[in-house]
This record gives structure tokens, sequence and C-alpha cells, in this order.
């Protein structure tokens, strides 16, 4: 079924129905589509552009169908060229002739629009709590070892040490930002573009800013032209989820190698890692390596999504109909990857020993025995050649800093006293 026809001879070849459909995927708005009608529809009655007695059958008719489609009972109907086609189609079973007078005063151009501004709203804020989540994790991990020190990298290399929970901290800020960032997206989502009809709005007496309020949009869209060729917010949406995928991507990293032997920072729960089907002493970090992985998902919407929309004259064009497919797939990925995420870190062990062990001898306080120099009337550069000289010769001795006496220490300056220890005790 399609909502069209009038003015065509023929019916539509078969395989060109099929593709120019978007049935097939559109069908996951049909919630929002029954919601976004139930609010036009009151507007329409409430602004007697429709008799009020009409409005009330089709608002009860497309309740009826949002409660099937919320308790999975909807049955989509694959024949209709998309999901407003369907919803129409099911109104005008239950209302009859009232149900065909829905659609006045707006176009599936502005309806699309709407609904997918309704499901992002909904699904920024699942992100949102998603992200909360996994922050919630990292902190309950990083609470567990309390003022633990561990080497901090730089160029992969032990550069100096810092505490467990600032290390994570790291984390929870990456993905405070990508929170940060998702909260003001939903500003620019949560704009109503209802009421511009097919671009250019409508000599119906319509009221955008009652639609606005019922669906709890800030304020309607002001260029109806705009408001149906936009999908700005979509790609907005898909690259902020690229960020949160790249962020996922590195502390994924961060645990892969942390797993490693030569590592053994860390030992993941035998229930979130797989074994190999010929080695059988391997334990893989999958989960993290499928995560690392699934970047290239979201960056490919993200590409995939600016190139529907790169040179698109005004206003709206079939290509935009696409736009969908890269948005689910980018929201179902970054969804699932949180989950496990937060799973993953309270499944997931320190190995204390460990770390301490590869803190011996890797002199990464030497940045503190320099300060100490330059706190006792040293320069800098000069303090930072005689710890050069002490690394060296410690290197040499096959001792740490801490296991040098202080006849040693003074050979390298005389500024050093005993309380050198006292500035080596952060490690
Ligand atoms: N299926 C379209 C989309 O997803 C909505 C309908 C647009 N209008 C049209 N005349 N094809 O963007």
């Amino acid at each position: 079924m399609k909502l069209w026809g009038g003015r065509f001879n023929t019916d539509p070849d078969k395989l060109a129905a099929k593709f120019t459909a978007s049935i097939s995927f559109d069908n996951r708005l049909a919630k929002y589509d029954c919601i976004g009608s139930i609010a036009h529809v009151k507007m329409l009655g409430k602004q007697k552009i429709i008799p009020a007695k009409d409005a009330v059958k089709i608002i009860a008719a497309l309740k009826k169908i949002l409660a099937k489609i919320e308790t999975e009972k909807f049955k989509v109907d694959f024949s209709c060229e998309d999901i407003h086609t369907n919803i129409e189609k099911e109104v005008i079973k239950l209302a009859g002739e009232a149900g065909k007078k829905m659609h006045t005063a707006r176009s599936r151009n502005d309806q699309i629009a709407l609904d997918e501004k309704l499901y992002l709203k909904t699904e920024i804020i699942e992100v949102i709590s998603k992200l909360q989540k996994v922050i919630i994790s990292l902190d309950k991990w990083s609470a567990l070892h309390k003022g633990l020190i561990i080497p901090g990298f730089t160029h992969m290399q032990h550069a100096q040490p810092v505490k467990f929970e600032e290390y994570i901290g790291a984390y929870t800020e990456m993905l405070g930002r990508d929170i940060w960032r998702l909260t003001d997206a939903y500003k620019r989502a949560n704009i109503m573009p209802l009421g511009a009809c097919a671009l250019a709005g409508t000599s119906f007496p319509i009221d955008r800013k009652f639609v606005a309020k019922q669906l709890g949009f800030s304020i309607p869209t002001k260029n109806t032209i705009d408001s149906v060729s936009d999908r700005d917010h979509v790609i907005e949406f898909i690259s902020d989820c690229a960020i949160i995928a790249m962020h996922l991507s590195r502390v994924s990293e961060e645990m892969v190698l942390w797993s490693t032997k030569e590592f053994a920072y860390v030992e993941i729960s035998d229930a979130f890692t797989t074994g190999s089907s010929i080695m059988p002493q391997k334990k893989n970090p999958d989960i993290f390596e499928i995560l690392r992985g699934r970047t290239g998902r979201a960056f490919g919407g993200l590409v995939g999504m600016l190139t529907v929309m790169k040179g698109l004259p005004l206003a709206y064009n079939s290509d935009m109909q696409e736009d969908k497919l890269h948005l689910f797939n980018v929201v179902d990925s970054v969804k699932e990857s949180l989950s496990i995420l937060e799973l993953l870190f309270n499944n997931i062990k320190l190995k204390t020993g460990n770390i301490k062990k590869a803190m011996l001898n890797d002199y990464s306080d030497a940045v503190e025995v320099a300060n100490y120099l330059v706190k006792k009337g040293m320069n800098f550069k000069d303090a930072h050649t005689a710890t050069g000289k002490l690394v060296l010769y410690s290197e040499q001795k096959n001792k740490d800093f801490c296991d040098l006496s202080l006849s040693e220490f003074k050979i390298f300056s005389k500024l050093f006293g005993k309380d050198i220890y006292e500035a080596l005790k952060v490690k």
C-alpha cells in the first residue's frame, strides 16, 4: 500500500517499489509515528481543521495501535511503503472515514523529521544513562584500590608513578565529556519540525507551539525549508557516538594490554573471556577486542551519514531516507558496547602484586629526585643532568633509588640530604 497513486496510470514496478520502500527499517519508528500523530490530530481538532468528533476517533485508534506496539503485538505490514503508510492504514481500519483526515496539514517529509527527532531524544537519554552506568562501574573499581600507585606511561614507557584512581579518573573524564556533548546535542534535537509540511508550510491555521508542547519539544523550528532538509542532529549524534566508540577503543586497548602475560596487571573473569579452538591454554580478552573493533561501525556510520547529506540541494530528497540505517546501526552498536563494558568492569581484577613488581627499578620517580634538587637550590637543567647520571649509576648497580645510600646520592650532588628518602616515598 502507498499514500499516493491518483496521478499514476500504472502500478510501480515490483523491484522499484521494493527499492524505494523504507518499511523494512523505518518500522522501528512506529511508536514515535503514533505519538507524533496523536499530538498532530489533537491540534487539528483544537484548531477546528477537522471536526472534533473525528479527532477523537482517530486518537482512539492511534492509542490502540500504540498499545499494541508497546506490548509488541503490532504486526508490521511489509507490503506498505513505509511506517507512516502502515499506521495510517491501521487508523483507517479502526476509525473508518475519519481516519482519512489524519494526514491533513502535514507531509511525510515533516512527519519523518518529527519521528526521527522523537526517537533521537529518547536514544540520547538512553546513551547518557548507559555512560553514567559505565562511569559508576569504573568508580567502583577504582574505589577498591584507593591510594594504589601504578606506573603512569608516556610513549608507552614508565613515566611517573600515578594513583590508580587518577588513571581510571582519566577515563571517567572522557565519558563525562561524552555526556556533556550528548546533553548539548539534545538541545538541537529538541526543536519541533512538524508543520513545515512538504517544505512550504500550510495555509491551514495550525498551532505548532501546541504540538511542540504536547511532545515535550522546547520550541518549533523557524524555517520550514530547513525543517524538512535538516539532518544535522543525526550527524551530530552519530559523531558524538563516534567519539564514544573511540574512547571505548582506548580503554579496551589498555585492558587488552594489561591482560597480556607481559603486563599481567589484570585478570578478566572467565565468564567474560573466550578460549581458543586449538590452543587449550588460551584465555582471550575478546570483548575488549570487539569493543575496539566496534569503532568501525561508529566511524562508518558517521562517514556514511555525512556522505548521504553531502551536496544535497534543498529541501527534502529521498537520499535522506538512508539516514536511518546509519543511525540505527550506530545506536545499537554503541548501546550494546556500553552495556557490556559496564559488566566487564564489574568482572575484572587488578593484580596489584604484579603492578608493584613492575615498578621495581623503573626510576619513574626520577622527576621527584630532580625536583628535590631544584628545591635545594639547583637549577632544573643541572638537576636533570645530575639525576640522569644517578639513573645510569643505579641501573649499573641494579638498585632502585631508595636502595642507594646517602653517600651514593652525594656522588652526584652535595645537596642531597637524608630527606631525599622522604621525597621517594610516593613510589
Ligand atoms: N520514507 C521517507 C524517509 O524515510 C519519508 C517520506 C518522505 N517523503 C516522500 N515523498 N518520499 O525519509
